[in-house]
């Protein structure tokens, strides 16, 4: 995979997507560490794939902190001695050391224990490190990419992140914006999520259609672009041997309604404003996505079209 196909896998060509784009390729080169945020499955390994792509280091160890099991991140992170504690039978490197010339990137990092913290902290800043149990200082030189999905104000606030720490990797940040700010990206998104599923299966539709990617478009997506793909394979599945996936094999997992219900009779203007983005929606949904068609569609420029999909965007914040 050449530098390129890695920032490619980060599908969307939304505004905000793009972006995103623009601050990797802007940040790969340099060696400053990078705190990704974003919720659950907006993207944020994939975000950190395309850095280490870019960047040209080797290897990338992504690690999740909060896989660690109780009482192993410092074995994890730094590795052990033989016999270093009750059940450490044999060596073990940790990540510090795999990544040693590459990237190491981790995820959840607020659920690494405060004392863990400040051990990474001193490694980052001495390139020095001692495995559980050693009496050796060891050296690895990698760079550091972090990711936490919880809000970060809410993170500093329950003391799930040391100051110190945070001074150090999160100077530079780039923020995965959720799905539900950039529905536009669904017909691409499901596309490519289709052809991923038909790497796989034996047999499966190629396409999906403008009424089953329209249906898309009207869901709020809390699990973000990793409960798209799923629910994309689970229709794919479920269309079996035929050519597309239509409108009722989506409807299976989403449902008929989605825009938000509103309590009571809507006020003319709101009834307006959602008429006017189911039919945004409906016409990026019937050219794939692709604005300039779109709006041609609905014989508005370009401009408008991103004016009111910035206006949704920010009304879903
Ligand atoms: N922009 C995107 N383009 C293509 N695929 C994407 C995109 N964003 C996410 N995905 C896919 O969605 C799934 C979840 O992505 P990823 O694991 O990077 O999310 P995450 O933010 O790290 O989630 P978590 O917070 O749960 O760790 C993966 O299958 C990934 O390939
Ligand atoms: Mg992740």
């Amino acid at each position: 995979m050449s530098g390129l196909d890695s920032l490619d896998a980060l599908i969307g060509s939304s505004a905000v997507m793009q972006q995103v784009r623009t601050q990797i390729e802007r940040f790969a080169r340099s060696p400053v560490p990078i705190l990704i945020l974003g919720e659950t499955g907006t993207g944020k390994e994939l975000c950190a794939a395309a850095i280490a792509q870019l960047s040209g280091r080797h290897p990338f160890v992504p690690v999740n902190c909060a896989t660690f099991p109780d009482g192993l991140a410092e074995s994890e992170l730094f590795g052990h001695e033989r016999g270093a504690f009750t059940g450490a039978v044999r060596v073990h490197i940790g990540v510090v050391a795999l990544a040693d010339g590459g990237v190491l990137f981790l995820d959840e990092l607020g659920e690494l224990p405060p004392a863990m913290q400040a051990k990474l902290l001193r490694a980052l800043e001495s390139g020095e490190y001692r495995p559980v149990g050693s009496n050796k200082s060891m050296h690895s030189h990698f760079r550091i990419l972090a990711a936490t999905s919880g809000d970060l104000q809410q993170v500093i606030a329950g003391g799930k992140l040391r100051p110190d720490l945070l001074h150090r990797l999160g100077a530079v940040r780039i923020a995965l914006p959720p799905l539900r700010q950039r529905l536009e990206d669904i017909p691409q998104l499901a596309t490519r999520f289709l052809h991923l599923y038909l790497e796989r299966a034996e047999r499966g539709p190629h396409r999906i259609t403008p009424e089953a990617c329209a249906a898309l478009m009207q869901h709020d997506w809390p699990g973000n672009v990793r409960q798209l793909r799923n629910i994309v394979e689970g229709a794919a599945a479920v269309a079996g041997g035929e050519d597309e996936v239509g409108l009722p094999h989506v409807l299976q997992f989403v449902g008929p309604r989605m825009a938000p219900r509103e309590d009571g009779v809507p006020s003319l203007a709101q009834a307006r404003r959602s008429a006017e983005q189911r039919a945004i929606l409906n016409a990026l949904g019937q050219v794939g996505g692709n604005r300039e068609r779109a709006a041609k569609l609905l014989r508005i420029s370009q401009a408008t079209l991103y004016r009111k999909l910035g206006a949704r965007a920010q009304r879903s914040a």
